[in-house]
Order: C-alpha cells, then structure tokens, then sequence
C-alpha cells in the first residue's frame, strides 16, 4: 500500500466521471410549436395586437417557442368564458359528470406521461428523472383524488352546506410547472368552480399542453381558460372584479401585492408563498438517513422548492461528522442535461434565477462563510449552479434568514431542543421543517414548537394529495390538498339542525 485511501477516493472519483457516458431521454415525443396561443373559451387565439413573449430552455439558452402575452382585454375575454360556462354547464353538472371529466384527464395525462416529462425538463430544465417520476405521476395523483371528491362535496365541510365560489384566478411559478396547475385546477373543477389559469412566463408550456388534454378530454369550453403572460398578465387576473377567489403560489412580494389588491373586495384568496425551512439534526439521527433526506430536501429541483430544506441546524456533537458526509456526498452529484436519465442536479430556472443565487452566495462568501462546492466543473452553457453548502453562519447573515431558491444549503448549529427550535423558528416564513431523530417523543414535543405548515420526521418532501399542504405566517395561508384543501374553492353555510 503506497496510496493513501484518500487519493484512493479522488482517483476513484475522477474515473468514474471520466467514464461516464450519458443515458439521455429521447426528444422526439415532443412537437414543440414555433408559437402558442391563449386558450380561451376551448378555442386557441392569439392575444390582443398579437403580442408575444419567448419562452427558452434553460440547459442550453435555446429559443423554444413564442407565446402570447395577454392583455387585460385578453384576461377580460377568458374571465368572460370562464362565467358564461360557470353559469350555463359547470356550476348545474351534476357531480359525477364532472368526476368522469376529471378522472378522464388523469387518464390521458398517464397516456402521455413521458411527453409531458420530456417537454417540463425542457421547457423548465429540471431533470428528467424528477418531472418523470415525481411531477407528472404526482399531478396524475391530484387528479385522480379530486375526481373523486367531485360526487361527494356536500359531504366535504361538516355540517356545512357547500357551493362552488364561482371563477377562480390562479397564477403559479416556475418551479413546478404542471404539478401547480394540477394542484390548483383539480379542487377548483371538482367543487364546481370554472378556471382562469396564468402560468409562469418562463415555463408555460406543459400547461398549455395540458389545455389541449382539457379539450380533448371532453370538458365544456370555458371552463378551464389559460393566459400566458408576465407579471402584467399575473396582476390583471388578481385584481379582476369579475373572479370570485384568487389561488397564487410564488414570492412572497407578488403575494402581498395581491393582498393588497383584494383587499376589501370580499374576493377570497389562497396564498402559498415563499419559505426557508430548517432541517433540525440531532445527534442520535441515523446520520446516513439524515445525509439523503437533507441531499433530497435542498438539491431537489435545483432547490426550486417552497418548502426545500434550505437550512441544517445540527447539534454540535455530530455537527462536524454530518457535514463531512455531506460534502462528501455532494461530490456524488451529477449536475448536467437535464434530459440525462442520471442527473441529480439539472438546470436553473432562468438567468434572473441564477443571478439571484450568485449574489446570495457571493454575499455569504464575503460575509466570512465557508462556501463548498463539487470540484468538477459546469455544463459550458446554460444556466448552472453547483451544489452548494454554506456553513460557519453566524445566524444575522441574509443567506441564513431569506429564500434563495436555489441548491443552496445554510448550515448552522445547536445544543438543546430549545435552542433549535428557536433557531428554526428565526425567520419570517413558516412552510416546512424537517426533524432527525430516533426520539419519538422529540419528534412530537418538536413539532408543536416548530413554526411550519408540514413538519416531516425522519424524512423530507413527501407529498400526497389526500394530505394538505400550506404555510403559516409569511409563508401564506390556505391550504391544498386534503379535505381542508377543498374548503378553499367552496362557499359554506351551517346546515339548520
Ligand atoms: P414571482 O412571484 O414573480 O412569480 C410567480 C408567478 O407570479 C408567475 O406566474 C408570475 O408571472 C406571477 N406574477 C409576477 N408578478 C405578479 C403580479 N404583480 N401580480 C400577479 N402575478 C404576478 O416569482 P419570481 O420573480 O419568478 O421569483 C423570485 C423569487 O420568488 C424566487 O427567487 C423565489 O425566492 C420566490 N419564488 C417562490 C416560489 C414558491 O413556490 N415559494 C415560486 C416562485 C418564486
Ligand atoms: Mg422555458
């Protein structure tokens, strides 16, 4: 033995990246079209003095496709639609008609799974093995759950009688592009409600794709309108008079803006906005489990993820050795094509995005942080940030209290549960939070404490659509999913004894 084990490991390592050879999902199920129009009324147009937006991939800069921007005449025309078939077919559809709708679509979102996979790692640069399996099946799922709530939601609230609200707005980010518009259309259609749906400007596509299932699934015009569009097309809808509710997830600025602007109007409004949650380690955690959950909780989707574990507070006995394994660990990484059945880290989201996360990180570095990072180098074009471990925080630094969104991970450290938790709980937000542990009962005393709207133990970022999901304090409110998920496309009254 002339070698140390730790050349041993760099060699080993290097080899195996050199050896590599990529496994990429096919392109060709996709036809993306030069243009897209709005989809109003089952009817594809182009927006009014035919303005038009680009949207590009993320994983190569490439120009994908041109898309119409709706103007406010535009919104106009959709929430028209959207009334007019509230009013003569939705609102009246007995329950279980909508309920075959519905379940239809699941279906032929099932059919076309790998088109639908293919076009969001595209158009959104996520890797392939998440949108195929997480994000298509999951919005498959939500699908699936509301179809059969839509015979049944007179029994949903009890004691309540319960009508749909009317025409609901719903505008989603970037970060999740076809599982947000499942989320928010499958409740809104099972309780009876029509849609006027405004994607994310820079990933509009599988949306629109998904318009054409709508229609092909049978659905009545107008009950589903898409509007694709920026922040002027976002702002148009949320202020509206003509929607009954507004359903937003994305920043928390754009939320309070709409808050603001329903304010006093008596429209209802769900709010799903940004976080910062903790994963909180304690030093009995199984440390392997810990390493995946955490690797799982902040480097999935390029931590594009409201409710990412952005932050690791660790107890100080093992704080040293779990971030050892985690550099380790995110060495392992692969970061690269987004269409590559292997990679674990794909594109970010826009340049703006990358930007964001650049002056986040260059800020810690400058505030005296220790910033790691794998030692293998980007993709030579697109929008590419590496892994990221931040630690040596002192707690006040804007890394370790505001989102980043972005595969960026604040370390810092704890002795007692109290202590953790009142660092956990040092933010302005309140979405999720992660607790490592073989204590049941810490598990339980930590979660009453802990300020967040999902708390996952021994685990991260599981979702089920029977299961409600949502925030507290700046993180927003309303819920989806779940029973409590319905409530929010619904008008209750007391029923009289
Ligand atoms: P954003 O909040 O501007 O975008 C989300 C959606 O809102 C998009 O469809 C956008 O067109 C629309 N929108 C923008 N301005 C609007 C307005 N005034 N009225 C109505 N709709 C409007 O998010 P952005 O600028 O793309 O990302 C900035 C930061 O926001 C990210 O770095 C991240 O921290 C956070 N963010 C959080 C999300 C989450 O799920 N928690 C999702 C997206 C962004
Ligand atoms: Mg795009």
């Amino acid at each position: 033995m002339t070698t140390t084990p730790k050349r041993d490991a760099a060699a080993d390592l290097a080899r195996r990246f050199a050896d590599y050879v990529p496994s990429l999902e096919g392109r060709d199920i996709v036809a993306i079209r030069p243009s897209y129009g709005l989809m109003i009324d089952g009817e594809e147009r182009a927006a009014e003095g035919g303005a038009t937006f680009p949207t590009i991939e993320p994983a190569s800069g490439a120009h994908l496709a041109d898309v119409a921007e709706a103007s406010p005449a535009d919104v106009d025309a959709a929430v028209a639609a959207a009334r007019r078939a509230y009013e003569t077919t939705w609102r009246d559809m007995p329950g279980r008609r909508r309920a075959k709708l519905i379940f239809r679509l699941a279906r032929l979102l099932q059919d076309r799974a790998r088109e639908f996979a293919v076009l969001e790692s595209i158009d959104g640069g996520k890797p392939i093995r998440e949108s195929r399996d997480i994000d298509v099946p999951l919005s498959a799922a939500h699908l699936f759950y509301h179809a059969g709530w839509a015979d049944k939601v007179e029994y949903a609230v009890p004691g309540m009688a319960a009508r749909p609200l009317g025409v609901v707005g719903q505008i989603i980010p970037w970060n999740f592009p076809l599982l947000m518009a499942a989320w928010k259309i499958a409740p809104a259609l099972a309780c009876g409600n029509t849609v006027v749906l405004k994607p994310a400007e820079t990933t509009p596509l599988t949306a629109l794709l998904l318009a054409e299932l709508i229609d092909e699934a049978g659905f009545p015009p107008g009950v589903v309108n898409v509007v694709t569009g920026a922040g002027a097309t976002g702002a148009a809808l949320a202020g509206h008079a003509g929607i009954d509710k507004v359903a937003f997830t994305g920043s928390t600025g754009v939320g309070r803006s709409i808050r603001r602007q329903l304010a006093g109007t008596g429209r209802r409004l769900t709010l799903e906005l940004g976080g910062k949650g903790a994963h909180v380690v304690f030093d009995d955690a199984a440390l392997d489990q810990a390493v995946e959950g955490i690797v799982d909780g902040i480097f999935f989707n390029q931590g594009h993820v409201c409710c990412a574990g952005s932050r690791l507070l660790a107890q100080e006995g093992i704080a040293g050795e779990l971030l050892d394994r985690l550099r380790r660990r995110i060495e392992l990484l692969r970061v690269g094509e987004p269409l590559d059945k292997n990679t674990d880290v794909g594109a970010i989201n826009s340049a703006a995005q990358l930007e964001r996360i650049r002056v986040f990180v260059d800020e810690a570095a400058a505030d005296g942080c220790r910033i790691d990072h794998p030692s293998r180098p980007l993709p030579d074009r697109g929008f590419f940030f590496p892994p990221t471990i931040v630690s040596g925080l002192g707690g006040a630094e804007r890394i370790a209290r505001e989102e980043v969104f972005g595969p960026v991970l604040a370390v810092q450290t704890f002795r007692t549960e109290a202590e953790a938790v009142a660092k956990a709980n040092a933010t302005r937000y309140g979405l999720s939070a992660g607790v490592w542990t073989e204590k049941g009962s810490r598990i339980l005393w930590m979660s009453q404490r802990l300020q967040a709207g999902v708390v996952w133990a021994n685990t991260f970022n599981k979702f089920d659509p029977a299961s409600p999901f949502g925030g507290v304090r700046e993180s927003g409110h309303g819920r989806e999913g779940g029973r409590q998920g319905l409530r929010e496309y619904l008008d209750t009254t007391p029923v009289a004894a």
